[in-house]
């Protein structure tokens, strides 16, 4: 496992990539469990499987498919990643933001990343999207940044800021498309646990206590090496459950989980074509 990459290695990667596409993708697109059919409708699609990349994390995960899809959606250059990888499958931090860095190289201004997420606000409802406003970066807090490490100027300061990490304009932009599409939507403040286990009942009290709207296992790092590269971000939560905080509470259940996918995938692939038809114009 890889502690640290030097900047060969993200331009090793990057230069892959380039040799397989030539498009010079301006989005990037990072698509969670369950929600990566919109890389299906990507077109003059060039697709190059992570495990062709030099040091790219491979997912261990069942539903992520592990590619990178190249091509144009609703008139933008994009990249998408079909798949990720997570904390919880033993990657290092470096690893599982390997990706963004080389997003960066290739050209990319501006990342959507999506997620599956339990509700712990008790407003919300499965099935509902989440407009991330901020988030709490409580693996950071615990040592486990991205950025820990010697510090690659190359792609920003040591001690970068992270006041509206989710790009005010874009946060704005996905509201308006939502109303305009009838999409039900919050705007809420995610928190990333590393997992693989579901919360407890006190944790889910102590989460909801600290200021979180929404948990989930992925995000907060792919978003802090993006501000830091000084990349635009726009974050969107699907609801797939809602979590109580009471005991004797019956867990996460998995025919909901999925009726909620099944209506969060139209749902979110409305307004990231939206937001990138937005951003094609302007
Ligand atoms: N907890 C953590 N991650 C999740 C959940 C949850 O309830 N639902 C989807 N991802």
């Amino acid at each position: 496992m890889t502690e640290f990459f030097t900047m060969e290695a993200y331009e090793a990667a990057a230069d892959a990539i380039r040799q397989r596409a030539t498009l010079k993708p301006r989005v990037g697109l990072i698509l969670g469990s369950g929600l990566s059919s919109l890389a299906e409708s990507v077109t003059d699609a060039v697709r190059v499987p992570f495990s062709d990349i030099p040091h790219f994390p491979v997912s261990t995960v069942q539903g992520h498919h592990g590619q990178l899809v190249i091509g144009h959606l609703e008139g933008q250059p994009v990249v998408v990643m079909q798949g990720r990888v997570h904390f919880y499958e033993g990657y290092s931090m470096a690893q599982i933001t390997l990706p963004i860095r080389v997003m960066k190289l290739l050209g990319v201004e501006t990342l959507i990343v999506t997620n599956a997420a339990g509700g712990l606000n008790l407003n919300y409802v499965p099935g509902e999207v989440m407009i991330v406003r901020d988030h709490l970066n409580l693996l950071g807090m615990a040592g486990w940044s991205p950025l820990r490490g010697p510090n690659l100027e190359a792609f920003g300061p040591r001690f970068p800021d992270t006041n509206d990490a989710y790009t005010p304009a874009l946060r704005e932009l996905a509201r308006k498309v939502a109303i305009d599409a009838g999409v039900p939507y919050h705007r809420g403040v995610y928190i990333c646990l590393a997992g693989p286990n579901f919360e407890s009942p006190a944790d889910v009290r102590f989460l909801r206590t600290i200021g979180a709207d929404a948990v989930g296992m992925s995000t907060v790092p792919e978003v802090i090496t993006a501000r830091h590269a000084g990349m635009q971000v726009l974050g969107l939560s699907g609801i797939t459950n809602t979590l109580c905080g009471e005991e004797g509470a019956p867990p996460p259940n998995h025919e909901e989980v999925l009726e909620a996918g099944a209506i969060l995938v139209p749902r979110l692939e409305t307004i990231i074509r939206g937001v990138l038809r937005a951003l094609a114009e302007g």
